[in-house]
């Protein structure tokens, strides 16, 4: 089922009164019950606290119980979701969330109701109900559902809240359902195989997100262009393919005329074989998801323009494909990229950060206020961070720090790895102004230094999402860092603070 099918609301009432499918309560562990979850467990007899003491249910984090006809409640199903013990932060809310979503969408419920009163704490509602949204969105995500009866039944999500907290609760959910969308969005192309996902379907996606919102104009330069740009370090990359490269330009402009806007960057890789330095075998499959980069911006520029927000963003994708063959570049070939700089390839599997530093000189004449580029970059960001934390790099601590505030708030997290000299110079070359490659050590650092080369005019970001852009098992694109990027937006607007 298409996840725009999936309504959100918000509204005040005693959740024991509440006729739904299946009504959501958090329980959170080692206290003892309090609020709505005391009220409900009065309403139904003690049938929770009994639950709890028999140790059917633990409220431990991620743990769930379905209750049928609970007694005493108006509703058909009473699902606990254990929210671990206090305090709760933005990452266990997103992990309870998670759980609740799942277990909520494996029964036939058609209506579920939330009761967000542990949820909200002492928080602003609004990110909560945001996360709310883009939860229940995102666990709908089906790549495919018609095909093998993979469904749900789930059509509505009721947030139970104070009167107070309606309103904010209600554009909340209204903004996380949209950014669930568009991570859903981006999960599809990622999930995508590379001989659909090709870059001139990138194009041909961001051509029908302008359609679909005409705030948005799309410009697709293909190779003639770029070669005219000179752009000799992103052209090197598509020699081998018979896929043509293209750069996608997409700008919404929301804001104050001339309001210098936010670039965002993202690697567009349809399939990086590696080229001649062919990658091995196992889990090659997985480089379809080397334009989760690209697909993070198509998804930001989708979620600015359906919730109009007053910003400007521009997003800039590279798209290629990269494998080998008799025309593809070696190692050892010397390119001159747009900047004038050359470039030796010492491997041709380091391609992302060829593409991406032709389109970040490009990136200055849209006198950007930020550029942050998105990119698969790095295995070796894989290893030191794994799939918690996407990899960030910055020429300036007040973007790098208002990059992590967002993730941490949006539970899309990032840590930030340094930019020091003394790393830049391992990309020294006998033959040209600089390497592509590093050496084994540090390999996230000196791909993001190699970039850092080519920002140096505007103040810029790197995130590193090799680790956080899909799961290996099962297999399939997170989204991310779609809430990341879209909470620093946000952020930039004063959104929350205003409300
Ligand atoms: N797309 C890969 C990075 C990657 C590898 C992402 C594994 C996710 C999982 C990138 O183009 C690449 O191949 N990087 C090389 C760089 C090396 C040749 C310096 C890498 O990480 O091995
Ligand atoms: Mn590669
Ligand atoms: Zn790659």
């Amino acid at each position: 089922m298409p996840d725009h099918d999936l309504k959100f609301s918000a509204s005040a009432g005693a959740p024991a009164s509440c006729t739904t499918d299946c009504l959501i309560l958090p329980v959170v562990a080692g206290k003892p019950l309090a609020g709505a979850a005391a009220a409900l467990d009065a309403a139904s007899g003690g049938r929770i606290e009994q639950l709890r003491k028999s140790g059917d249910f633990s409220a431990k984090a991620g743990a769930t119980l379905l209750v049928h006809q609970p007694p005493g409640l108006a509703a058909n199903r009473l699902l606990l979701v254990g929210a671990g013990s206090e305090p709760l932060g933005a990452q266990e809310r997103a992990n309870l969330l998670a759980a609740a979503a799942r277990a909520t969408l494996a029964t036939p419920a058609k209506a579920a109701a939330l009761v967000a009163e542990e949820l909200l704490g002492d928080q602003s509602p609004a990110p909560v109900a945001r996360l709310v949204a883009r939860s229940f969105a995102t666990a709908a995500y089906r790549y495919r559902a018609a095909d093998n009866g993979n469904t749900h039944q789930l059509r509505q999500l009721h947030l139970l809240v104070e009167r107070a907290q309606v309103n904010a609760c209600a554009k909340g959910l209204d903004l996380g359902r949209i950014i669930g969308a568009a991570m859903n969005s981006a999960r599809r192309l990622g999930d995508l195989p590379g001989n659909v996902c090709t870059p001139s379907h990138l194009a041909d996606h961001a051509r029908a997100l302008a359609k679909a919102h005409p705030q948005i104009r799309v410009q697709v330069l293909g190779e003639p262009r770029l070669k005219q740009l000179k752009m000799g370090a992103l052209l090197s990359v598509t020699a081998g393919t018979e896929q043509p490269a293209c750069l996608i330009a997409l700008e919404y402009r929301g804001g104050a005329a001339r309001q210098a806007p936010v670039v965002l960057v993202g690697k567009g890789v349809t399939f990086d074989s590696g080229g001649i330095s062919l990658k091995p075998g196992a889990k090659m499959d997985e480089m379809k998801y080397d334009m989760c980069g690209a697909a993070s911006v198509l998804g930001v520029m989708e979620a600015v323009a359906a919730a109009q927000l007053p910003i400007s963003v521009v997003g800039l994708i590279p798209a290629v494909e990269n494998l080998p063959s008799g025309t593809a570049t070696k190692p050892g070939d010397v390119v001159t990229s747009m900047s004038g700089k050359t470039i030796e390839i010492l491997n041709t599997d380091a391609e992302g950060r060829l593409i991406l530093c032709d389109t970040l000189t490009y990136a200055a004449r849209y006198k950007p206020a930020v550029v942050i580029d998105i990119a698969t970059l790095t295995g070796a960001c894989v290893v030191a961070l794994g799939k918690q934390a996407t990899g960030l790099f910055s020429n300036d601590d007040a973007l790098a720090e208002a990059l992590l505030a967002a993730g941490t708030q949006a539970a899309d997290r990032a840590w930030r790895l340094p930019l020091w000299k003394e790393y830049d110079e391992q990309l020294k070359s006998n033959f040209a102004d600089l390497a592509n490659v590093g050496g084994p050590e540090a390999g996230s650092v000196t791909a993001a230094c190699f970039l850092a080369r080519f920002a140096k005019d505007y103040t810029w970001a790197h995130l590193d999402i090799a680790g956080t852009a899909w799961n290996s098992s099962p297999k399939g694109a997170t989204g991310r860092p779609v809430p990341l990027l879209m909470e620093y937006l946000l952020g930039r607007l004063g959104v929350d603070a205003k409300a």
